[in-house]
Protein backbone atom coordinates (compact mmCIF):
# COMPACT_ATOMS: atom_id res chain seq x y z
CA UNK A 1 0.00 0.00 0.00
CA UNK A 2 0.74 2.93 -0.69
CA UNK A 3 2.48 5.27 2.35
CA UNK A 4 0.89 8.66 3.26
CA UNK A 5 1.85 11.34 1.16
CA UNK A 6 3.29 14.43 2.69
CA UNK A 7 1.87 18.31 2.40
CA UNK A 8 3.57 21.11 3.59
CA UNK A 9 1.84 24.66 2.91
CA UNK A 10 4.17 27.98 2.83
CA UNK A 11 1.75 30.60 4.26
CA UNK A 12 -1.43 30.80 6.65
CA UNK A 13 -3.35 33.43 5.40
CA UNK A 14 -6.77 33.73 4.05
CA UNK A 15 -5.97 31.32 1.40
CA UNK A 16 -3.64 28.93 3.23
CA UNK A 17 -5.74 28.84 6.62
CA UNK A 18 -8.55 27.39 4.75
CA UNK A 19 -6.32 25.09 2.76
CA UNK A 20 -5.12 24.17 5.79
CA UNK A 21 -8.84 23.20 7.39
CA UNK A 22 -9.79 21.33 4.59
CA UNK A 23 -6.58 18.93 4.61
CA UNK A 24 -6.96 18.84 8.72
CA UNK A 25 -10.90 16.82 7.93
CA UNK A 26 -9.50 14.33 5.43
CA UNK A 27 -10.32 16.44 2.17
CA UNK A 28 -9.69 16.31 -0.54
CA UNK A 29 -11.28 12.66 -0.38
CA UNK A 30 -8.68 10.83 -3.58
CA UNK A 31 -10.19 7.33 -3.43
CA UNK A 32 -7.34 4.83 -1.54
CA UNK A 33 -5.03 7.74 -1.16
CA UNK A 34 -3.92 9.61 2.40
CA UNK A 35 -2.24 12.10 3.01
CA UNK A 36 -1.03 13.94 5.80
CA UNK A 37 -0.27 17.75 6.43
CA UNK A 38 2.87 17.95 8.28
CA UNK A 39 3.73 21.53 8.45
CA UNK A 40 2.74 25.04 7.88
CA UNK A 41 5.53 27.95 7.33
CA UNK A 42 4.37 31.20 8.32
CA UNK A 43 6.66 34.13 9.03
CA UNK A 44 5.87 34.81 12.54
CA UNK A 45 4.29 32.34 14.71
CA UNK A 46 2.90 35.18 17.12
CA UNK A 47 0.92 36.96 14.87
CA UNK A 48 -0.59 33.71 12.65
CA UNK A 49 -4.30 33.45 13.64
CA UNK A 50 -4.98 29.86 12.64
CA UNK A 51 -8.28 28.90 13.54
CA UNK A 52 -8.39 24.99 14.19
CA UNK A 53 -5.56 24.53 13.09
CA UNK A 54 -2.77 22.72 15.69
CA UNK A 55 -0.28 24.98 16.65
CA UNK A 56 2.27 22.35 16.44
CA UNK A 57 1.82 22.47 12.51
CA UNK A 58 3.35 25.72 12.50
CA UNK A 59 6.98 26.50 12.11
CA UNK A 60 8.30 29.99 11.35
CA UNK A 61 11.42 28.54 8.71
CA UNK A 62 10.41 27.84 5.09
CA UNK A 63 13.88 26.62 4.77
CA UNK A 64 13.14 23.85 7.29
CA UNK A 65 9.86 23.09 5.58
CA UNK A 66 11.52 22.77 1.93
CA UNK A 67 13.73 20.74 3.81
CA UNK A 68 11.89 17.94 5.62
CA UNK A 69 11.87 15.02 3.56
CA UNK A 70 8.62 13.43 4.38
CA UNK A 71 6.91 16.33 2.07
CA UNK A 72 6.07 15.24 -1.42
CA UNK A 73 3.79 17.95 -1.88
CA UNK A 74 4.17 22.11 -1.14
CA UNK A 75 1.12 24.19 -1.61
CA UNK A 76 2.22 28.06 -2.26
CA UNK A 77 -0.20 30.60 -0.77
CA UNK A 78 2.70 33.43 0.13
CA UNK A 79 1.70 35.41 -2.58
CA UNK A 80 4.67 38.22 -4.17
CA UNK A 81 7.15 37.26 -6.61
CA UNK A 82 10.30 37.33 -4.54
CA UNK A 83 10.18 34.70 -1.69
CA UNK A 84 7.72 32.90 -3.28
CA UNK A 85 9.80 32.03 -6.93
CA UNK A 86 13.20 31.42 -4.85
CA UNK A 87 10.73 28.52 -2.63
CA UNK A 88 9.04 27.13 -5.35
CA UNK A 89 11.89 27.13 -7.32
CA UNK A 90 13.99 25.17 -4.37
CA UNK A 91 10.70 23.08 -3.65
CA UNK A 92 10.55 21.99 -7.47
CA UNK A 93 14.39 21.57 -7.65
CA UNK A 94 14.57 18.91 -5.02
CA UNK A 95 11.89 17.30 -6.55
CA UNK A 96 8.64 17.96 -4.56
CA UNK A 97 5.19 18.60 -6.43
CA UNK A 98 3.71 22.78 -5.98
CA UNK A 99 0.33 23.59 -5.98
CA UNK A 100 0.06 27.31 -5.82
CA UNK A 101 -2.33 30.19 -6.19
CA UNK A 102 -0.60 32.71 -7.02
CA UNK A 103 -0.99 34.47 -10.44
CA UNK A 104 1.83 36.94 -10.06
CA UNK A 105 4.38 34.24 -9.88
CA UNK A 106 3.05 31.97 -12.87
CA UNK A 107 2.00 34.76 -15.12
CA UNK A 108 5.58 36.54 -14.73
CA UNK A 109 8.02 33.15 -14.41
CA UNK A 110 5.66 30.64 -15.86
CA UNK A 111 7.22 29.15 -18.65
CA UNK A 112 10.61 28.81 -16.55
CA UNK A 113 9.18 27.08 -14.01
CA UNK A 114 7.36 24.49 -15.79
CA UNK A 115 10.55 24.19 -17.81
CA UNK A 116 12.21 23.41 -14.05
CA UNK A 117 8.76 21.36 -13.08
CA UNK A 118 9.47 19.26 -16.23
CA UNK A 119 13.44 18.22 -16.18
CA UNK A 120 12.58 17.21 -11.88
CA UNK A 121 9.66 15.25 -13.21
CA UNK A 122 7.14 16.61 -11.32
CA UNK A 123 4.41 18.66 -11.31
CA UNK A 124 3.60 22.37 -11.11
CA UNK A 125 -0.22 23.06 -10.85
CA UNK A 126 -2.05 26.39 -10.76
CA UNK A 127 -5.55 26.39 -10.98
CA UNK A 128 -6.73 28.85 -8.50
CA UNK A 129 -4.59 31.29 -9.97
CA UNK A 130 -7.02 32.05 -12.50
CA UNK A 131 -10.80 33.14 -12.13
CA UNK A 132 -10.90 31.49 -8.60
CA UNK A 133 -13.11 28.09 -8.41
CA UNK A 134 -14.10 28.20 -12.44
CA UNK A 135 -11.83 25.15 -13.54
CA UNK A 136 -10.50 27.37 -16.42
CA UNK A 137 -6.84 25.65 -16.44
CA UNK A 138 -8.06 22.20 -16.30
CA UNK A 139 -10.45 22.81 -19.01
CA UNK A 140 -8.00 24.03 -21.57
CA UNK A 141 -5.75 21.59 -20.54
CA UNK A 142 -7.63 18.50 -20.11
CA UNK A 143 -10.75 18.88 -22.33
CA UNK A 144 -9.26 20.69 -24.76
CA UNK A 145 -6.54 18.93 -25.56
CA UNK A 146 -7.50 17.63 -28.50
CA UNK A 147 -8.75 21.01 -29.95
CA UNK A 148 -6.95 23.90 -30.62
CA UNK A 149 -8.25 26.92 -28.88
CA UNK A 150 -8.76 30.11 -30.95
CA UNK A 151 -9.70 32.95 -29.00
CA UNK A 152 -10.89 33.60 -25.67
CA UNK A 153 -12.21 36.63 -23.83
CA UNK A 154 -12.77 36.74 -20.11
CA UNK A 155 -14.06 39.04 -17.06
CA UNK A 156 -11.41 38.05 -14.65
CA UNK A 157 -11.01 40.80 -11.83
CA UNK A 158 -14.17 40.80 -9.53
CA UNK A 159 -13.37 43.72 -7.43
CA UNK A 160 -13.19 45.93 -10.68
CA UNK A 161 -16.31 44.36 -11.75
CA UNK A 162 -17.97 44.77 -8.58
CA UNK A 163 -16.90 48.73 -8.14
CA UNK A 164 -18.06 48.81 -12.35
CA UNK A 165 -21.57 47.48 -11.08
CA UNK A 166 -21.64 49.77 -7.65
CA UNK A 167 -20.99 52.97 -9.84
CA UNK A 168 -23.17 51.83 -12.32
CA UNK A 169 -25.74 52.32 -9.91
CA UNK A 170 -24.65 55.38 -8.53
CA UNK A 171 -22.38 54.18 -6.01
CA UNK A 172 -18.53 56.09 -5.22
CA UNK A 173 -15.35 54.40 -6.49
CA UNK A 174 -14.14 54.54 -3.31
CA UNK A 175 -16.93 53.18 -1.09
CA UNK A 176 -17.23 49.69 -3.62
CA UNK A 177 -13.27 49.47 -3.01
CA UNK A 178 -14.08 49.59 0.37
CA UNK A 179 -16.83 46.61 -0.05
CA UNK A 180 -14.62 44.50 -2.39
CA UNK A 181 -11.30 45.09 0.69
CA UNK A 182 -14.11 44.07 2.88
CA UNK A 183 -15.12 41.06 1.11
CA UNK A 184 -11.04 39.88 1.17
CA UNK A 185 -11.77 40.08 -2.83
CA UNK A 186 -9.14 43.07 -3.33
CA UNK A 187 -5.81 42.36 -3.72
CA UNK A 188 -3.46 43.59 -0.91
CA UNK A 189 -1.99 46.15 -3.05
CA UNK A 190 -5.50 47.14 -4.46
CA UNK A 191 -3.61 49.24 -7.32
CA UNK A 192 -2.86 45.73 -8.95
CA UNK A 193 -6.87 45.38 -9.44
CA UNK A 194 -7.38 48.74 -10.31
CA UNK A 195 -5.05 49.49 -13.07
CA UNK A 196 -5.42 45.94 -14.21
CA UNK A 197 -1.98 44.18 -13.51
CA UNK A 198 -3.91 41.02 -11.70
CA UNK A 199 -5.85 40.67 -14.93
CA UNK A 200 -2.80 40.88 -17.23
CA UNK A 201 -1.05 37.82 -14.78
CA UNK A 202 -4.36 36.13 -16.05
CA UNK A 203 -3.80 36.55 -19.32
CA UNK A 204 -0.83 35.99 -19.00
CA UNK A 205 -1.27 32.55 -17.61
CA UNK A 206 -4.26 31.65 -19.88
CA UNK A 207 -2.39 32.58 -23.02
CA UNK A 208 0.86 30.16 -21.63
CA UNK A 209 -2.10 27.09 -21.45
CA UNK A 210 -4.27 28.25 -24.25
CA UNK A 211 -1.29 28.93 -27.04
CA UNK A 212 1.22 27.19 -25.39
CA UNK A 213 3.28 30.16 -26.08
CA UNK A 214 5.95 31.63 -23.15
CA UNK A 215 4.04 34.81 -22.64
CA UNK A 216 4.35 36.60 -19.64
CA UNK A 217 2.97 39.96 -17.66
CA UNK A 218 5.98 42.12 -19.00
CA UNK A 219 5.17 41.64 -22.45
CA UNK A 220 1.56 42.36 -22.21
CA UNK A 221 -0.40 45.70 -23.12
CA UNK A 222 -2.75 46.46 -20.28
CA UNK A 223 -5.28 49.42 -19.19
CA UNK A 224 -7.60 49.25 -15.69
CA UNK A 225 -10.93 51.38 -14.56
CA UNK A 226 -8.84 54.28 -12.56
CA UNK A 227 -10.88 57.29 -12.97
CA UNK A 228 -14.11 55.86 -14.46
CA UNK A 229 -16.90 58.00 -14.36
CA UNK A 230 -19.88 57.18 -12.71
CA UNK A 231 -21.89 59.17 -14.93
CA UNK A 232 -21.18 58.08 -18.19
CA UNK A 233 -21.49 54.05 -16.84
CA UNK A 234 -25.15 55.20 -16.08
CA UNK A 235 -25.41 56.72 -19.80
CA UNK A 236 -24.42 53.63 -21.38
CA UNK A 237 -25.97 51.59 -18.99
CA UNK A 238 -29.45 53.29 -20.59
CA UNK A 239 -28.19 52.64 -24.01
CA UNK A 240 -27.94 48.91 -23.22
CA UNK A 241 -24.15 48.30 -22.68
CA UNK A 242 -22.29 47.70 -19.97
CA UNK A 243 -18.40 48.50 -19.09
CA UNK A 244 -16.51 45.27 -18.32
CA UNK A 245 -12.70 44.97 -17.66
CA UNK A 246 -11.80 42.67 -20.14
CA UNK A 247 -9.19 40.07 -20.75
CA UNK A 248 -8.84 39.20 -24.92
CA UNK A 249 -6.46 36.71 -26.68
CA UNK A 250 -7.05 34.90 -29.77
CA UNK A 251 -4.21 33.33 -32.22
CA UNK A 252 -4.02 33.46 -35.69
CA UNK A 253 -1.98 33.15 -39.06
CA UNK A 254 -0.08 36.43 -38.43
CA UNK A 255 0.79 34.94 -34.45
CA UNK A 256 -1.21 36.15 -30.91
CA UNK A 257 -3.06 39.54 -30.19
CA UNK A 258 -3.87 39.62 -25.88
CA UNK A 259 -5.16 42.58 -24.01
CA UNK A 260 -6.62 43.99 -21.19
CA UNK A 261 -8.86 46.92 -21.70
CA UNK A 262 -12.06 48.23 -20.40
CA UNK A 263 -14.91 47.83 -23.00
CA UNK A 264 -18.69 47.94 -23.63
CA UNK A 265 -20.17 44.43 -24.00
CA UNK A 266 -23.86 44.51 -24.24
CA UNK A 267 -26.17 43.57 -21.38
CA UNK A 268 -27.31 40.88 -22.69
CA UNK A 269 -23.86 39.61 -23.57
CA UNK A 270 -22.93 36.62 -21.42
CA UNK A 271 -19.89 39.13 -19.88
CA UNK A 272 -22.47 42.28 -19.78
CA UNK A 273 -25.03 39.98 -17.44
CA UNK A 274 -21.83 39.23 -14.77
CA UNK A 275 -22.86 40.92 -11.15
CA UNK A 276 -20.51 41.47 -8.35
CA UNK A 277 -17.50 39.94 -7.73
CA UNK A 278 -18.48 37.17 -10.70
CA UNK A 279 -15.78 36.03 -13.37
CA UNK A 280 -16.38 34.53 -16.48
CA UNK A 281 -14.62 33.64 -19.39
CA UNK A 282 -15.62 32.70 -23.45
CA UNK A 283 -13.68 30.21 -25.17
CA UNK A 284 -13.82 29.49 -28.65
CA UNK A 285 -12.14 26.19 -29.84
CA UNK A 286 -12.27 24.81 -33.42
CA UNK A 287 -14.78 21.89 -33.07
CA UNK A 288 -16.25 22.34 -29.38
CA UNK A 289 -17.27 25.63 -30.75
CA UNK A 290 -18.17 27.96 -28.07
CA UNK A 291 -18.00 27.47 -24.49
CA UNK A 292 -18.56 29.26 -21.17
CA UNK A 293 -17.54 29.22 -17.72
CA UNK A 294 -18.96 31.55 -14.90
CA UNK A 295 -18.60 31.72 -11.18
CA UNK A 296 -16.91 32.75 -8.61
CA UNK A 297 -13.61 34.55 -8.82
CA UNK A 298 -12.09 35.14 -5.76
CA UNK A 299 -12.52 34.68 -1.78
CA UNK A 300 -11.28 31.57 0.76
CA UNK A 301 -13.86 29.10 -0.37
CA UNK A 302 -13.62 29.35 -4.27
CA UNK A 303 -9.80 29.88 -4.35
CA UNK A 304 -9.63 26.93 -1.46
CA UNK A 305 -11.83 24.63 -3.68
CA UNK A 306 -9.19 25.31 -7.14
CA UNK A 307 -6.10 24.39 -4.91
CA UNK A 308 -8.00 20.94 -3.62
CA UNK A 309 -8.22 20.12 -6.90
CA UNK A 310 -5.33 20.42 -8.36
CA UNK A 311 -4.31 18.39 -4.78
CA UNK A 312 -6.35 15.76 -5.81
CA UNK A 313 -4.94 15.71 -9.75
CA UNK A 314 -1.43 15.92 -8.00
CA UNK A 315 -2.18 12.84 -5.36
CA UNK A 316 -3.66 10.63 -8.25
CA UNK A 317 -1.00 11.17 -10.10
CA UNK A 318 1.67 10.42 -7.73
CA UNK A 319 0.10 7.38 -7.34
CA UNK A 320 0.26 6.34 -10.58
CA UNK A 321 3.78 6.89 -10.48
CA UNK A 322 4.10 8.72 -13.91
CA UNK A 323 4.45 12.50 -15.02
CA UNK A 324 1.03 14.38 -16.12
CA UNK A 325 2.09 14.84 -20.26
CA UNK A 326 -1.30 16.76 -20.53
CA UNK A 327 0.51 20.05 -19.92
CA UNK A 328 1.84 22.25 -21.66
CA UNK A 329 5.60 21.98 -20.56
CA UNK A 330 7.53 23.28 -23.85
CA UNK A 331 6.59 26.67 -24.97
CA UNK A 332 7.36 28.36 -28.07
CA UNK A 333 9.23 31.56 -27.45
CA UNK A 334 7.21 34.32 -28.89
CA UNK A 335 8.57 37.51 -30.81
CA UNK A 336 5.53 39.46 -30.41
CA UNK A 337 1.93 39.63 -29.00
CA UNK A 338 0.36 42.47 -31.03
CA UNK A 339 -2.72 44.35 -28.88
CA UNK A 340 -5.95 44.67 -29.79
CA UNK A 341 -8.25 47.74 -28.26
CA UNK A 342 -8.46 51.22 -30.03
CA UNK A 343 -6.52 53.65 -27.58
CA UNK A 344 -10.76 55.06 -27.33
CA UNK A 345 -13.08 53.25 -25.16
CA UNK A 346 -14.58 50.47 -27.56
CA UNK A 347 -17.67 48.44 -28.05
CA UNK A 348 -17.28 44.28 -27.99
CA UNK A 349 -19.06 42.82 -29.95
CA UNK A 350 -19.34 39.45 -30.86
CA UNK A 351 -16.22 38.17 -32.61
CA UNK A 352 -13.24 40.67 -32.17
CA UNK A 353 -14.92 43.82 -33.75
CA UNK A 354 -14.78 46.74 -32.08
CA UNK A 355 -15.46 50.14 -32.58
CA UNK A 356 -15.19 53.22 -30.62
CA UNK A 357 -17.41 53.70 -28.19
CA UNK A 358 -18.24 57.19 -29.20
CA UNK A 359 -20.40 55.75 -31.94
CA UNK A 360 -22.97 54.73 -29.82
CA UNK A 361 -24.01 58.23 -28.58
CA UNK A 362 -23.49 59.30 -32.21
CA UNK A 363 -25.76 56.65 -33.25
CA UNK A 364 -27.94 57.23 -30.25
CA UNK A 365 -28.93 60.93 -31.21
CA UNK A 366 -29.38 59.77 -34.94
CA UNK A 367 -32.06 57.55 -33.73
CA UNK A 368 -33.31 59.69 -31.27
CA UNK A 369 -33.85 62.57 -33.70
N1 LIG B 1 -8.10 40.57 -6.58
C1 LIG B 1 -8.58 39.47 -7.35
C2 LIG B 1 -9.97 39.80 -7.88
C3 LIG B 1 -8.60 38.22 -6.51
O1 LIG B 1 -10.55 40.80 -7.43
O2 LIG B 1 -10.46 39.10 -8.74
C4 LIG B 1 -8.71 36.94 -7.28
O3 LIG B 1 -7.61 36.71 -8.11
Amino acid sequence: MQASIGIGILGCGVVGGGVAQRLLIGEPRVHGIAHTLHAIAVRSLTSVRADGIPRSLLIDSANALLADRRIDLIVETMGGTTLAAEFVERALERGAHVVTANKALIGSQGPRLHALAARRGVSLRYEAAVGGALPIVRTIDAALAGDPIASFVGVLNGTCNAILGAMEQGGSFDEALADAQRAGFAEAEPSEDIDGLDTAHKLAILVQRAFGAAAITPRLRYRGIRGIDGEALRRYSKRGYRMKLLAVARRDAEGIAAEVAPALVPRDHPLGALEGAQNGILIHARDAGELYLRGVGAGRTATSSAILGDIADVLRSIVARTQRNDLVDEFTPILDIRSIFPDTLAIWNDGFLTSPATQLDAAHSSSAR
